[in-house]
C-alpha cells in the first residue's frame, strides 16, 4: 500500500444508488451527475474538479445527494437546476484559492 494526495483539488461524489423500494438517489441522481459533469467541463474546471458517482450516502430521504470534497458539504435533494449554483461556488473557491 501507499498514500498520495488526491490528483483533483475537490470531488464531487454524486449518488446513484437504487433499490426497489424506499427512498433512494437512482435515476435523478444520475440526472444530476451528467448535468454536473458537462458544468463543471464547460466552467473550464475540469482539470481540478471530479464528479464521480457514488453509491448510498446513507442520506437517502433527502435525495437525490452530492458530497463536496473535502470540504465535507452535502447537498441534498439537487435538481439539475442547482448545478450552476454549485458550479458557481467552486468557480468562487478555486479562483480565489489561486489568486
Ligand atoms: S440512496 Fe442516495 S443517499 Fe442513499
Amino acid at each position: 500500500m501507499e498514500t498520495s494526495r488526491p490528483p483533483f483539488e475537490k470531488y464531487l461524489f454524486v449518488c446513484e444508488h437504487a433499490r426497489e423500494e424506499g427512498d433512494f438517489c437512482g435515476a435523478p441522481g444520475v440526472a444530476v451527475r451528467e448535468t454536473l459533469k458537462q458544468a463543471v467541463k464547460d466552467a473550464g474546471l475540469a482539470g481540478r474538479v471530479r464528479v464521480s458517482r457514488s453509491g448510498c450516502l446513507d442520506v437517502c430521504a433527502k435525495g437525490p445527494n452530492v458530497l463536496l470534497y473535502p470540504d465535507g458539504v452535502l447537498y441534498s435533494h439537487v435538481t439539475p437546476s442547482d448545478i450552476p449554483t454549485i458550479v458557481a461556488a467552486l468557480v468562487h473557491q478555486l479562483n480565489g484559492e489561486r489568486s
